[in-house]
């Protein structure tokens, strides 16, 4: 086969490797507990100028950095003092993604008794906030209610139920102790390509500024009122400010370019709603506007945001997007804070980030008043949340925190439940709908039983989860449970069987099927051709055999649907309806009325070109069947050519090396033998020191398991001259033993390695994952392979390895 000779030079990678292998691994250290005192002020302006007076430039500083919780200790806290911090979507307290609720408070009370350690001198310690994107629920913890996402609740037209929502979210926010949600997203979606789709209530303005702002006082309670970020409340974000959901091609994080009025009267008009309703933070966006990145953005950040709008809580910057500004770094970056940025998110770099901005102070480069501005902010809100007061409790003493029994009370989940069942949408019904009580149902579909697929992103991990256990998911109901249960009570009976087959033949067979989970860039798809054909198979199957089915489909977006829709009797978009997937049978039964209408046109064709408006649309924004109504059912045109394209980007999946791909081995010690071609990436060419053997994931043999010796080296790459970022799809069932590093090479050069060790550590034992290489951390990686070298014996699996589009400056993640 092709490629391996050019593909690296054993012996430079050796170098390399050796050079790696020495670094260390930081340890954690906790800090004592200790009470907060803070003055008692009538006037909170008057008591927030004094407390900045008092503030030294380094604690100044700290208020504006926001770290995340693994890359710092308490004892760092104590330290430094960092204003706020947050967990990422794949972060969770002591590192274990899926710790128990008390985990997450025990975290946030060692982190607050940290921050309000008393100071020498008499300097104000200020407590320290929380930020996480309970952005469908409080959906990092276990056994949280897990809502639908915010397509759904657009579905639904509701603003009294997404303001219900917000407070329940909140209070499960606060049962861990902690105290900003970075929600809602108020993105008008205007290209359903974009990945983040799903997290758009609508692409009509009206309708987000409307869903947003009732999401706001829910998490917040109602400014002015007595309860206002008091107990079972915490503090909203509308984000991302602004023009996150009009990008070209709808590329994440990209380039939003046009007339700046007719712009703001799309994609700003949610903002003043979300201010008026008292949203304490905004979120800087990724994108740029007509070529400036908005994180450096002065005229719409200070101008605009402050200015013309009137905000005057705190605006956080989103994940190192700062260091995407012209001419910044994720460590340098004054502009960012000039522009009008309050608060620095900087996961992992954010002593360097301190460091400069202290330096910029000292030298000129940014002047005090704009310090003492942005801290200003931030004390506000924490003012306002009521952590600046003479009696301001630790986080488990707060409120509701520590009532684990309203995780997933019967209250929230009867509410997420009803949220599922208003926002199902029918769009074409024969009559099939709603079931016949007493009828003999088959429930197909790999998703049929999957809370994992039904949830989405955003759920216990960032990209979300394709498995579903109750481990995962203890209080959970999967579409199929809450079927069943409803068709057993009506008389009928019912069957699961994933594939389709049956010893009796169903009265009706419902088919549960849809897009698997994804986050920001990685959902991002070139066109909206649906290109899995489980459903669209098993929808034909039962259509042969003349057995009336129902299609239940689950996504994040609108797509091209029409080869289903002709197969199918009744064609329902279920989105992503997350933990109460009993609301689905509430509205097939009839139990509750159908009421959901689209807040997204409905494609006619796959191609994915823009679609804002009734024409052209197959079914426009406000379409939606009620219950019993019957739909013309014209046969739908099928031609795709898109879908007849195969994907040169995907690298191996189901098992299988894609053709123009390779898997090369060699050993790089002892004896260097090969590099040698992996035959269709699997077997164990001699002395290379690796195995490859076939594993089951989803599906026989739909993965690899891959042990390397000590000393090994795996390159997977493709022959393409693609620039594209990497993603994979892993799992390392334990940790590595010795340094694992991560080259990316070519025709004898290794290019760029990176000790990967802390990273398979922190992925060990966690189920599948997600890897994403981007230039950040690969420097170009046109025509470059990825090769994993281990400096100790080594086991991992990999599911997928595909090629995608990463925005520039799009951070690796493991
Ligand atoms: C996302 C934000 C999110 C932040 C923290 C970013 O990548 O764009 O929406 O709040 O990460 O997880
Ligand atoms: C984090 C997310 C974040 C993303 C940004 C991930 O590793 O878990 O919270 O939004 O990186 O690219």
């Amino acid at each position: 086969m092709r490629i391996p000779a050019r593909f690296f030079a054993a012996s430079a990678l050796a170098g390399a490797l050796s050079a790696c292998m020495a670094t260390p691994m930081e340890a954690g250290v906790s800090a004592p507990v200790q009470e907060a005192a803070a003055a008692p002020e009538d006037d909170a302006e008057a008591q927030i100028a004094d407390i900045v007076s008092r503030m030294s430039l380094e604690r100044k500083v700290a208020q504006l950095i926001q770290p995340q919780i693994n890359s710092f200790t308490a004892e760092d806290m104590e330290r430094y003092r960092f204003g706020s911090y947050l967990n990422g979507g794949n972060g969770g307290p002591y590192g274990d993604e899926f710790a128990p609720a008390s985990e997450w408070l025990r975290l946030a009370d060692e982190m607050y008794d940290a921050s309000v350690k008393p100071l020498p001198g008499g300097e104000p310690a200020i407590p320290v906030i929380w930020g996480t994107d309970a952005v469908h629920g409080h959906t990092n913890v276990v056994g949280a209610t897990i809502f639908p996402h915010n397509i759904a609740l657009g579905a639904t037209g509701d603003a009294d139920l997404v303001r219900r929502i917000g407070y329940a979210t909140a209070i499960e926010i606060e049962v861990t102790g902690i105290d900003w949600n970075f929600s809602p997203t108020v993105a008008v979606a205007r290209d359903d390509r974009w990945g983040r789709t799903y997290e758009s209530y609508s692409e009509d303005p009206e309708l987000v500024a409307e869903l947003g702002a009732a999401l706001v006082e829910g998490l917040q309670g109602k400014r002015g009122s007595e309860d206002y970020l008091g107990d079972g409340r915490v503090i909203a974000t509308a984000k991302h400010f602004f023009g996150d959901g009009g990008t070209d091609n709808g590329i994440d994080q990209g380039e939003v370019t046009g007339d700046i009025d007719e712009l703001m009267a799309i994609h700003a008009v949610p903002y003043p709603a979300a201010i008026d309703a008292g949203v304490e933070a905004i979120m800087a966006s990724f994108n740029s506007i007509n070529g400036r990145k908005m994180h450096g953005n002065e005229a719409l950040l200070t101008d605009v945001l402050r200015g013309e709008m009137g905000f005057d809580g705190l605006v956080v910057g989103d994940w190192n997007g700062h260091g995407q500004v012209a001419g910044c770094t994720v460590t340098d970056c004054p502009q960012s804070l000039m522009a009008g940025l309050d608060i620095y998110m900087v996961p992992d770099d954010w002593k360097g980030l301190m460091d400069n901005l202290i330096a910029q102070v000292k030298d000129g480069t940014i002047p005090m008043e704009r310090i003492d501005e942005a801290v200003t902010r931030v004390l506000r809100v924490k003012q306002r949340a009521g952590l600046l007061g003479p009696d301001t409790k630790r986080p488990s003493e707060r409120g509701v925190a520590g009532r684990y029994d309203l995780l997933a009370s019967p209250e929230h989940r009867a509410l997420a439940r009803e949220a599922v069942a208003a926002s199902q949408v029918i769009l074409r019904n024969d009559g099939v709908l709603p079931l016949r009580p007493g009828a003999n149902v088959l429930v197909a579909g790999n998703a049929a039983d999957n809370i994992g697929i039904a949830s989405g992103g955003w759920t216990l991990e960032w990209q979300g989860m394709t498995e579903s256990n109750d481990t995962l998911f203890p209080n959970a109901t999967s579409i199929w449970e809450g079927l069943e249960e409803a068709v057993v009570a009506s008389g009928g009976s019912a069957t699961l069987s994933a594939d389709g087959s049956f010893d009796e033949r169903p009265d009706v067979a419902i088919v549960v099927f849809g897009e698997r989970p994804y986050a920001e860039f990685a959902g991002d798809q070139k066109d909206l051709g649906f290109r899995d054909e489980e459903g669209l198979n098993l929808l034909r199957s039962f259509a042969e055999a003349e057995i009336p089915t129902v299609a239940v489909f689950l996504s994040g977006r609108p797509m091209w649907m029409n080869r289903e829709m002709n197969q199918a009797n009744a064609f329902v978009a279920s989105w992503l309806p997350g933990s109460e997937g009993a609301g689905i049978a509430d509205v097939l039964t009839g139990a509750v009325p159908a009421t959901g209408k689209l807040s997204f046109s409905w494609p006619n064709d796959c191609i994915g070109e823009p679609l804002n408006q009734a024409e052209g649309a197959l079914f426009p924004v406000g379409y939606g069947l009620a219950t019993g109504e019957t739909s013309p059912m014209p046969t739908l045109g099928e031609s795709c050519s898109l879908l007849d394209q195969t994907d040169t980007a995907v690298l191996f999946a189901q098992g299988r090396l894609a053709d123009g791909a390779y898997a090369v081995t060699t050993s790089i010690t002892g004896s260097a033998r090969g590099p040698v071609m992996l035959d269709q990436f699997r077997g164990a060419p001699e002395g290379t020191g690796i195995a490859v053997r076939g594993f089951d994931r989803n599906a026989q043999e739909d993965a690899r398991e891959i042990r390397m010796a000590a000393g090994s080296l795996l390159g997977i790459g493709t022959e393409e001259q693609d620039s594209r970022a990497y993603r994979l799809i892993y799992e390392v069932p334990q940790r590595p033993t010795g340094t694992v590093t991560l080259g990316f090479a070519q025709m004898g050069d290794a290019g760029a390695m990176i000790d990967i060790t802390q990273q398979m550590a922190h992925a060990a034992e966690k189920g599948w994952r997600e890897m994403i290489i981007t230039e950040a951390c690969a420097g170009d990686l046109t025509g470059r392979g990825l090769a994993f070298l281990s400096e100790a014996d080594f086991t991992f699996r990999i599911a997928e390895v595909t090629r995608v589009e990463a925005a520039e400056g799009t951070e690796c993640s493991f």
